[in-house]
């Protein structure tokens, strides 16, 4: 099947001072619908620039993005922000909430973005923040919510428009195990259920397990693309023989 994204060769520098820091070094990436692609790393390898160069949000210096069949740094800026808003969705480890907000308002306002009228935008929040296990925290502004709770709203904000390409970095750092494992949980849905392409950030090894793909990256080299194996098959009878 053909990938959801695909990059080419991107390397990206950054100027310190009088040096050049080379953050991303020629890196070949791809990632497909229905997956949870997870990148891990060190601090500091790279990932977060990738994603960056990945969702149209920093401009990489050299290489190439193909997201959802588009040359996607060759568009002008207006239709890379449009391209961001119509089909990617975002989740951040700081979860980036209006204090001022309501949970339902928080995730109806992206959705009044998207043109929905405001009806059918409240309808459609209730419904993203009742499937993360919120419905009962509709009308809770980010002070009265758990850090778990927030990031929930985060994640059923980033949902709530189904974008075919969902990027999240470090979801889970702030999170005990408990709500880490629901957010990786919800994460996987959304690419089983609703065949997004799910790249996930990490440099926590627990979420290794949930993942359909694991990248590795390194001083902004990609150093291995593996596909675990999940231990979810029963397990084989062993016969003796003369049993
Ligand atoms: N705007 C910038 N200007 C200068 N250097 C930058 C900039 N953004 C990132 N860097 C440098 O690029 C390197 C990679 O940063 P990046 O944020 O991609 O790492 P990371 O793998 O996401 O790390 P972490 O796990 O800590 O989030 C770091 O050394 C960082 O200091
Ligand atoms: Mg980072």
């Amino acid at each position: 099947m053909k990938p959801a994204i695909q990059a080419h060769a991107l390397s990206k520098k950054f100027k310190t001072g009088r040096t050049f820091v080379e953050v991303l070094k020629s890196v070949d990436f791809d990632a497909a619908h229905g997956e949870l692609t997870m990148v891990m790393g060190p601090s500091g390898s790279g990932k977060s620039t990738l994603v960056a160069a990945l969702s149209g949000l920093l401009r990489p210096d050299t290489g190439q993005v193909t997201a959802l069949d588009r040359d996607l740094w060759s568009l002008p800026t207006g239709k890379i922000d449009k391209f961001r808003l119509d089909h990617c969705g975002f989740i951040f480890q700081g979860f980036n909430l209006f204090a001022s907000l309501t949970a339902l308002q928080q995730v109806a306002l992206v959705l009044k973005y998207t043109g929905l009228s405001g009806r059918a935008a409240r309808d459609k929040a209730a419904e993203a923040l009742t499937e993360v296990g919120l419905g009962h925290r509709l009308h809770y502004r980010p002070l009265q919510l758990s850090g778990g709770e927030k990031q929930r709203v985060a994640i059923a904000r980033a949902l709530a428009k189904e974008p075919r390409l969902l990027f999240a970095d470090e979801p889970t750092s702030a999170l005990d195990g408990e709500n880490g494992q629901l957010v990786i949980r919800l994460l996987h849905r959304a690419a089983r259920q609703h065949g997004a392409a799910v790249i996930c950030v990490t440099h926590d090894p627990r979420l290794e397990a949930h993942a359909d793909r694991v990248i590795h990256i390194e001083d902004g080299r990609i150093l291995d693309d593996l596909r675990p194996v999940h231990d979810t098959a029963p397990a084989p009878v062993l016969m003796s023989a003369g049993a």
